[in-house]
C-alpha cells in the first residue's frame, strides 16, 4: 500500500484478541514513535510500555475507581462522561483489554509536550496498522494526569513528578474473524481547506 492508503486505513480498534504481540512488533512501533518530529528536536518523550496482564488489570481497576467518584452533567465532554458512567456501573476497562498499552509522557511545563506526544502517538498507530496490529488512542490517563492515586501507581514504572501524561496507545491483534483491524475509513466531515 502507498503512504496515503496506510494513513486512510488506520482505524481505532476497540476489541482485542488475547494473542500476545511479538516483541519485534512492539519495538518497531516504539521506533516509529521515537522517529516522530519534536519541537526544537527535544525528543523528550517517555514511552512506558505496559504488557504485564496483572499490571494492565490493576491499572484498569484503579482507573475505574478514579472515575467512579466523579460526577458529570450535560456539559461534560461526552467521552469523559461515558468513562464516568461505565465506571459507576462497574464494567469499565479503559484500555479495552488490549495486551499492550504504551503510555506517552513528556516534560511537565514544556509547551510542546502534547504536540510532540501526538506526533509520536500517530506515528505508532500508523506503524501498528502497517504491522497488521489494531491500535487506539487512549486518553483516560491524560484526564487523570493529576490524580494522586494513578500517579502513585505509574510512579513505580518510572513516571516521575516532573512528567505529564499526554496520552497512550492500546495495541494488539484485532478480535475479528481474520485477525486484521477494521480498515474502512470513516467518511470525512465538512473539513475546511483554504488554498490561496
Ligand atoms: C486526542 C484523541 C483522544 C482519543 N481518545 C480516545 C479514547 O480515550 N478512547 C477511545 O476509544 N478512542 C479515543 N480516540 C479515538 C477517536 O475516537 C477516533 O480516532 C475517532 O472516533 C475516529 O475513528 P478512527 O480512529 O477509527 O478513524 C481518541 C483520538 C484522539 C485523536
Amino acid at each position: 500500500m502507498d503512504m496515503l492508503t496506510w494513513i486512510k486505513s488506520r482505524r481505532s480498534t476497540r476489541r482485542y484478541a488475547s494473542k500476545p504481540v511479538e516483541s519485534e512488533k512492539i519495538h518497531a512501533v516504539l521506533e516509529a514513535g521515537c522517529y516522530a518530529p519534536s519541537g526544537g528536536n527535544n525528543q523528550s518523550w517517555h514511552f512506558v510500555v505496559l504488557k504485564d496482564p496483572q499490571v494492565l488489570a490493576e491499572l484498569a481497576e484503579r482507573v475505574q475507581q478514579a472515575f467512579r467518584g466523579m460526577t458529570y452533567d450535560e456539559t461534560t465532554y461526552a467521552s469523559l462522561a461515558n468513562s464516568i458512567r461505565l465506571s459507576q456501573r462497574g464494567n469499565y476497562v479503559f484500555h479495552y483489554g488490549a495486551p499492550v498499552l504504551i503510555v506517552v509522557t513528556n516534560k511537565k511545563g514544556y509547551g510542546n509536550a502534547m504536540a510532540d506526544s501526538a506526533c509520536a502517538l500517530e506515528n505508532m498507530m500508523l506503524m501498528a496498522n502497517a504491522l497488521d496490529l489494531g491500535s487506539c488512542w487512549i486518553n483516560q490517563l491524560h484526564w487523570l494526569d493529576e490524580n494522586p492515586e494513578i500517579r502513585a501507581y505509574l510512579a513505580q514504572f518510572g513516571v516521575g513528578a516532573e512528567e505529564t501524561v499526554c496520552g497512550a496507545v492500546a495495541l494488539g491483534y484485532a478480535d475479528t474473524p481474520d485477525g486484521l483491524p477494521e480498515r474502512t475509513p470513516l467518511p470525512r466531515k465538512d473539513i475546511r481547506i483554504t488554498m490561496v
